[in-house]
């Protein structure tokens, strides 16, 4: 039997704040066969995700490649307004999707919705297509692959796109630097790059009382709040403190 202390032990020499919790699930998770190389890997830095297979988001178990960006529960923000908001058999759209984390909550906690989700990095769209079975998961850029059809029929529209300051990607702990894309982090000069790109999209695709959710942090929420009133949306700003997620949520004007 794997010895669960020992190696908690090595997990916490290398920095491990929950090395209990994490030999644990190491040890559930590994064939007796690859468990040294687990332990080792988890030393070396790599994400304990990535060494699952999996993260808990809002209650369900999401697939996780190696090379993918790790869905965090900050994002589970997104989720709890966007799901307040959605008619039944809404039409869900989820841009920048990764591992589809967002999208796929929102199928589990939604009745009869129709899901849509884009990401630009292979190996995202091939996690996302594993957590959304019955969705439609495309690969490109934005919102370029989504279907003509769904003009003006987007009842929720989520992003959590990438928000990192180009000149602050070397701040980033290294796991994050050393195993996530630099696509799924880099936001540009100001980390608002894609994310005004969003805003300045939603209008095409939104429902006549859609609303677009966009992850961001706290200093640049006033920044994309601008941006969506600029694109002809009501935006509003949310903070989650247990979390610490910060989300722009911007609905069409009604008439
Ligand atoms: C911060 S990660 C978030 C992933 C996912 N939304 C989540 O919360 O777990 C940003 C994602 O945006 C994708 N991305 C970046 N630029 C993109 C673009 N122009 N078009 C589509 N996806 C893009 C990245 O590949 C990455 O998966």
């Amino acid at each position: 039997m794997a010895d669960t202390a020992a190696i908690a032990a090595v997990l916490r020499a290398a920095g491990s704040v929950f090395a209990e919790d994490e030999a644990r699930l190491l040890v559930e998770a590994a064939g007796d066969a690859d468990l040294d190389r687990l332990v080792r890997q988890r030393a070396a830095g790599t994400p304990l995700e990535h060494l699952l297979g999996w993260v808990e988001f809002d209650g369900l178990r999401i697939a996780v490649e190696p090379g993918v960006f790790v869905p965090r529960r900050r994002t589970e923000l997104l989720v709890r307004e966007a799901a307040r908001r959605a008619p039944p058999r809404a039409v869900v759209v989820e841009l920048c999707c990764g591992a589809g984390a967002a999208a796929a909550a929102l199928t589990a906690r939604l009745e009869g919705p129709e899901v849509y989700a884009v990401d630009i990095d292979r190996v995202a769209v091939r996690c996302a297509r594993r957590n959304l079975p019955g969705g439609h998961v495309y690969a490109g850029d934005l919102d370029a692959p989504l279907p003509r059809r769904l003009e003006h029929r987007v009842d929720v529209l989520v992003a959590n796109a990438p928000y990192v300051p180009t000149g602050e990607l070397g701040l980033m702990p290294a796991e994050a630097r050393d195993h996530e894309p630099r696509v799924a982090l880099d936001g540009g000069a100001d980390g608002l790059d894609v994310a005004r790109r969003v805003v300045a999209v939603a209008p095409r695709w939104l429902a006549p009382a859609g609303v677009v959710l966009i992850e961001t942090s706290e200093r640049q929420a006033p920044a994309l709040v601008e941006a969506a009133a600029t694109a002809g949306l009501r935006p509003v700003a949310v903070h989650d403190e247990n979390t610490g997620g910060t989300a722009v949520l911007a609905s069409t004007l009604r008439r």
